[in-house]
């Protein structure tokens, strides 16, 4: 994880705002796009070409802000979900290029008034598809938390854990120094912290450079000890 995702993030916290930021934006994209295809069957129906404009200036806004939900995603998964590639995840990261696409193609085919061009209603039916898509994935993630695929990444977790760390460090705790356990470290809060003290911790632990242990397997590892310790 990059740094000024953790500085950003500590920040908020410091002014006692510990939530993702992601659906704070959303709606944003989500509402005007509705407006788009309400305002583009509205103009079908009565012929009104204001009605076309309306639904044109929802579109071109949804597709600013579509910016700062995107990134807000991505940040909002690198911190909460530590980057762990798992479907819903790719799922949402197909869905939001998709998205663009649409976005880019509707702001070409409607410009210069021709908000009314016949392939827009199409382009508005097929955004609100997809944001609803992705609002359902969304809402999936939250509601099964991190665990959108517990099993397999826990077990991966656990497997790492098991042959690499529990030999000191059973049951989470630490053999030669009762003090400093692992299950509740400060190494642990984040993803960061917890790779930079793995590669290079305070002896007698032994480092695990790059090639014993991938990103991906720190990853992997932290999010076990984390999330699913308990679960798992
Ligand atoms: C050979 C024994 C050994 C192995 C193997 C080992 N550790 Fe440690 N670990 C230690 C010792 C000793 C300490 C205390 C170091 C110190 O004095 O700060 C420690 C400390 C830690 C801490 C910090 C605890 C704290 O709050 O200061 C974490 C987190 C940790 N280990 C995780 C791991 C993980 C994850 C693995 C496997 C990838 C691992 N360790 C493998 C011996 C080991």
């Amino acid at each position: 994880m990059t740094h000024w995702i953790h500085v950003f993030y500590e920040t908020l916290e410091g002014l006692g705002y510990t939530h993702a930021i992601h659906p704070t934006q959303v709606h944003m994209v989500i509402g005007l796009l509705v407006g788009a295809l309400i305002f583009a069957l509205l103009a079908l129906r009565w012929k009104t070409s204001s009605l076309h404009v309306s639904a044109r200036h929802c579109f071109l806004l949804a597709a600013v802000f579509a910016f700062p939900a995107i990134l807000t995603g991505l940040m909002d998964w690198q911190y909460f979900l530590s980057g762990i590639w798992f479907s819903t995840i790719q799922g949402k990261l197909a869905l939001s290029g998709l998205l663009l696409i649409l976005l880019g193609t509707g702001c070409v085919l409607g410009r210069k008034g021709r908000g009314n061009a016949p392939g827009m209603l199409l382009i508005y039916l097929f955004c609100f598809l997809t944001v609803g898509a992705l609002g359902y994935l969304g809402g999936s993630l939250v509601q099964r938390g991190i665990s959108a695929e517990p099993a397999r990444n826990h077990a991966e977790g656990r497997a790492i854990f098991e042959s690499n760390c529990a030999g000191c460090h059973p049951g989470g705790g630490n053999v030669s120094d009762p003090e400093k356990p692992v299950l509740g470290s400060p190494m642990l809060r984040n993803f960061e912290v917890f790779e930079n003290w793995l590669r290079d911790p305070a002896p007698p632990m032994p480092a695990y450079p790059p090639e014993d242990l991938s990103r991906e397997e720190v990853r992997k590892l932290h999010e076990y000890l984390v999330h699913g310790w308990n679960s798992s």
